[in-house]
């Protein structure tokens, strides 16, 4: 991650998440041998937050990964009084690390997996959703927001992580895929009037979005 935000803000927001169970932490200590994605603890704490705040009760996740993020949601159904967290990626050994480290969080009864193309997965759904989050592959953020808007209930929230993308979206000499499809995302959402959108500067970008 290049620090296009600042190390001493980065550090001081991380220092701030209240602390993990040793599950958790095992999970962060793998990401950093194996430098895997994950979101990390402020923007895990964020999504807590936001989904305690809304009282959610149905999430659905896009792009799992080995279920770091998921426990954030969990954690937050749980305290709002139960309910489901989808788990959804595309990679089996991904989703099967996910059950034993959920499991292991004691998430069992909250969380559903899916081992699938996380937008399908979404399109296939008959529920709406309180809260829905996106962490895919970034060239398939643009095409993702049709199906998000019709499965995300009106006062729901869409969180979207990696929507600064580590600065990339600031050099006008990268036109990649990936950072094309932030910098779409981004005009889409932020001139459809279906929401309210802002980017928070929290790692490497948040998009919280209200479902007008
Ligand atoms: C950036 S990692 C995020 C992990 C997780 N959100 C976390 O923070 O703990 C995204 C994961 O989703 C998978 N993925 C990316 N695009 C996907 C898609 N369109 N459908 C399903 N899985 C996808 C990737 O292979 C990777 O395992």
């Amino acid at each position: 991650m290049s620090d296009f935000i600042s190390a001493q803000v980065s550090e001081y927001l991380e220092s701030l998440a209240p602390e993990r169970p040793p599950e958790l932490q095992e999970m962060e200590a793998y990401a950093r041998k194996h430098r895997f994605p994950i979101i990390g603890p402020a923007v895990g704490h964020l999504c807590y937050q936001l989904t305690r705040m809304i009282a959610a009760r149905r999430v659905f996740e896009l792009g799992s990964g080995y279920g770091y993020s998921t426990a954030f949601f969990a954690r937050a159904v749980r305290e709002n009084g139960g309910g489901v967290v989808h788990h959804v990626v595309w990679d089996e050994e991904l989703s099967k690390q996910a059950r034993g480290h959920l499991t292991a969080l004691g998430y069992a009864d909250i969380v559903q997996y899916q081992v699938s193309e996380a937008v399908d997965a979404l399109a296939r759904t008959d529920d709406q959703f309180d809260v829905i989050f996106n962490d895919i592959d970034k060239e398939a953020y643009p095409q993702s927001l049709a199906i998000i808007e019709a499965k995300l209930r009106p006062g729901g929230l869409l969180i979207v992580d990696n929507t600064l993308w580590s600065g990339r979206i600031f050099d006008p000499e990268d036109t990649s895929a990936s950072t094309e499809g932030v910098r779409e995302f981004t005009r889409l959402i932020g001139r459809s009037p279906k929401w309210i959108a802002s980017v928070i500067p929290i790692r490497d970008g948040v998009t919280v979005a209200y479902r007008t």
